[in-house]
């Protein structure tokens, strides 16, 4: 028992760095529109707002993430933070982060030919259906987040290794980031581990285009998860409390067919089947600059 709350209560990373195109600012904002029309009106009209009966709307069951401004690196707000099940912690990127560094070109043409496991998936709407990898190098992935308009298939780069290479890009990363939001400071509990952990106590990169996502999952470990995003597009995230991670692994199986760890992220759950099922969900946008936090075994997509 003590250690499993030791665990829980300690710091670890899963360290995430993206870049990404995810949407544009048109779909951005238009998403934004749509989220917040159907389902966040209730804050700015909630005292006199009848809640419609079609979602079975609780105005407690969606919420907003919340968003911390910390004054500097050790302001007292990040500790609070690391108490959140999902937070966005926004602004401290800004400053320090060398834009030409992490550019698409730049990564083409200093780190192209570094392999990884491209994952293929369908359109959201299309799932499920069978997701598979395909090997890829970096100036490849380039090249094809330049053609996107013209093919239909979602190429996602995730989970790409930065321990042997990216030393530049790491460097950075460790220059901005708050010692309390960082792989191997001394807030981390894995910090003296010989062992490397890739995405735990080394940081992984991601490289997206608009349109691609990641399904619900938990993170490995169940450890916390620290997400800085370059930019220059933004990501839209949903989580979930931990006390309805049960429902949400029953409902997927009972309505969509889908064994939730067996399937693992190919499960995306829409706001509407949340509230239907009374999963209390917590949505946001993830700017350039800003950075996710999620905490010990949250469920997030
Ligand atoms: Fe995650």
């Amino acid at each position: 028992m003590s250690n499993l709350l030791l665990l829980m209560k300690s710091v670890s990373y899963y360290i995430t760095l993206v870049i990404t195109d995810a949407f544009d600012k048109q779909g951005l904002n238009s998403l934004i529109k749509d989220t917040f029309d159907k389902y966040l009106f209730h804050y700015f009209f909630k005292d006199i707002y009848k809640v419609p009966d079609i979602f079975e709307l609780d105005p407690f069951t969606i919420s907003v993430i919340k968003r911390y401004f910390p004054e500097s690196k050790d302001d007292s707000c990040l500790f609070e933070v690391l108490d959140s099940e999902l937070a966005l912690v926004c602004g401290i990127l800004k400053e320090d982060f060398d834009e030409a560094n992490f550019s698409f070109e730049n990564l083409a043409s200093k780190y192209g030919n570094i392999k990884f496991k491209c994952l293929l998936q369908p359109k959201k709407s299309e799932v499920p259906v069978p997701f598979f990898d395909e090997e890829m190098d970096i100036k490849n992935y380039v090249k094809y987040s330049n053609t996107t308009k013209s093919v239909k298939q979602l190429k996602f780069a995730c989970n790409i290794d930065m321990d042997n290479n990216f030393n530049q890009l790491k460097e950075n990363l460790k220059s901005v980031l708050p010692d309390v939001l960082q792989w191997r400071s001394i807030h981390d509990i894995l910090q003296y581990s010989p062992k490397t952990n890739q995405g735990i106590n080394e940081p992984q990169l991601y490289l997206k285009v608009k349109n691609v996502w990641t399904g619900a999952h938990d993170e490995t470990l169940c450890l916390r998860s620290v997400n800085c995003n370059h930019g220059p597009g933004a990501s839209f995230w949903i989580g979930t409390q931990t006390e309805d991670d049960n429902t949400m692994m029953d409902k997927a199986l009972k309505i969509e067919g889908i064994d939730f760890y067996n399937q693992k992220h190919q499960f995306f759950p829409s706001i509407e089947f949340c509230l239907k099922n009374k999963i209390k969900v917590t949505c946001g946008v993830q700017y350039a600059h800003d950075i996710v936090v999620v905490g010990p075994g949250s469920r997030h997509w």
